[in-house]
């Protein structure tokens, strides 16, 4: 199968160019927002350890297979599936435009949420911190229609502004500059709240697992987590790949990247649960507030801190900072594949994708206040867009992905791409994860999202 030359295609211009980029894709809202609230939600350290058994195994092994795919074909999902899908496996041509789409859904409530962010952000930097805190202050934002829309514009601008620059001078710059002041910013703010008097029981219930708590659905959410979170089964690290060059060590990349994306996630445990903890008196149904707790639960304890305007204000920078970069792998992966199906220019592509956004974000927003009647299974608008992608398509993404190479392309052909530039030290552990441990965790995980969403079990 022959690879595309790509000398058209923008190309990260090496190593730390690569690695921030996608490490900026990884770190988002799902470490910082996501992962606290879900550790805290099912058990603290016992979810932590399954976490990691998972990452190391399985999430490992899918990282590398994407990304290797899209440098061999240098190709964004639908090229790259279609490259390899013979008459025999023509329907996995359908799992290249599902990688695709999984995007496109994502990006309307992803810029959404982005907007919620940069309205703390200024509020925080103009003073309001003690209006930030004020109960009502999230709900009557949210519900209020048309306003988060214009803050949704916003995020989306500086998205869309970005990816107008190019691969080399907007992906790649924005991640070079602003992953490393979100590093700082989230070890600095780590530190400050694990300092806290009464921020040790918060540490001790993150940190130490508790086996009886132990259930399935442990397992479901870290691997729906680890999905969301490492930007896996949506296409993006098929398309970062394909504008990775051929001398970048994908092995060495892909551990940095986990690494990267883990300690942010776990920084942001640490700032979060131990100063919950500490805020609430030791309650540990207070750190269980679910969603809520970024929004909600965490501006009241800055508040409570002594410099909590601070503190709020670089929490807040370093979270849109974390939410921009992503967003940015997240259009950039919709362009892509406009401009290499229908051969659309990258500002038509970008133009398109910023109305879609724009068209889907807006029921989106209302769905929490004027369209609140609508509902499936208890969910709204956000949450059902979210439900369908990150749940049901990415799942189903990363194990048509398992098929393609393990039944089609064949294993050997993706090894044989990475021990091109890597020393590949994990190949028994990706060989055995993407043919026999990934799809038989995919299927889980299918399963149990479709019986949650018939109610017959509760996620
Ligand atoms: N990995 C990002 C996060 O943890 O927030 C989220 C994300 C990025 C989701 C890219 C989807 C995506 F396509």
């Amino acid at each position: 199968m022959s690879s595309n030359s790509g000398d058209s295609r923008g190309l990260f211009s090496g190593n730390l160019g690569y690695i921030l980029a996608v490490a900026g894709s990884a770190v988002g809202l799902g470490n910082i927002w996501r992962f606290p609230y879900l550790t805290a939600k099912y058990g603290g350290g016992i979810f932590l350890l399954i976490y990691f058994l998972l990452l190391f195994t399985f999430g490992y092994a899918l990282i590398m297979a994407e990304t290797s795919l899209g440098r061999n074909t240098r190709l964004s999902p639908v090229g790259a599936y279609r490259t390899f899908a013979d008459k025999q496996h023509s329907f996995l041509k359908i799992g290249g435009w599902l990688n695709a789409i999984v995007p496109m859904i994502i990006l309307p409530y992803y810029c959404l949420i982005g907007g919620w962010v940069i309205k703390y952000m200024f509020e925080y930097l103009t003073g309001g911190s003690a209006s930030a805190a004020a109960d009502g202050f999230f709900v009557g934002f949210i519900t209020s229609n048309f306003v988060p829309v214009v803050w949704h514009l916003l995020f989306l601008g500086c998205t869309a502004f970005i990816i107008l620059l190019g691969v080399q001078k907007g992906v790649e710059r924005a991640s070079v500059v602003m992953m490393p002041i979100l590093l700082v910013l989230a070890f600095v703010i780590a530190v400050y709240s694990m300092t806290r008097p009464g921020a040790g029981a918060g540490i001790a219930y993150y940190l130490i697992p508790d086996f009886s708590k132990f259930s399935i659905m442990t397992v479901v959410a870290a691997c729906g987590q680890l999905f969301f979170s490492l930007s896996v089964g949506m296409g993006i690290l098929i398309t970062y790949g394909s504008y990775m060059k051929k001398d970048v060590d994908v092995e060495k990349a892909t551990i940095r990247i986990g690494l990267m994306d883990t300690t942010v996630a776990m920084l942001a445990g640490f700032m979060i649960i131990p100063a919950v903890f500490a805020f609430s008196g030791g309650d540990a149904a207070a750190v269980n507030a679910g969603p809520g707790l970024m929004f909600i639960t965490l501006p009241k304890v800055f508040e409570s801190m002594g410099m909590g305007s601070f503190i709020g204000a670089a929490f807040f920078i370093m979270v849109f900072f974390a939410a921009l970069t992503s967003s940015i792998s997240i259009l950039e992966t919709c362009v892509s594949t406009l401009t290499d199906e229908l051969k659309w220019s990258r500002t038509r592509a970008t133009m398109f994708m910023f109305f879609e956004a724009i068209a889907l974000g807006i029921p989106c927003s209302l769905g929490f206040g004027a369209w609140d009647f609508i509902s499936i299974a208890g969910l709204s608008i956000l949450d059902m867009m979210d439900f369908l992608a990150s749940s049901i398509l990415c799942p189903l993404c990363a194990l048509l992905t398992c098929i393609l190479i393990s039944r089609v392309v064949g294993t050997q052909k993706i090894v044989d791409e990475i021990k091109s530039t890597s020393a590949f030290k994990g190949e028994a552990v990706f060989r055995f994860c993407l043919t026999y441990l990934a799809p038989v965790i995919l299927l889980l995980v299918l399963a149990s999202s479709v019986a949650a969403t018939l109610g017959f079990i509760k996620i």
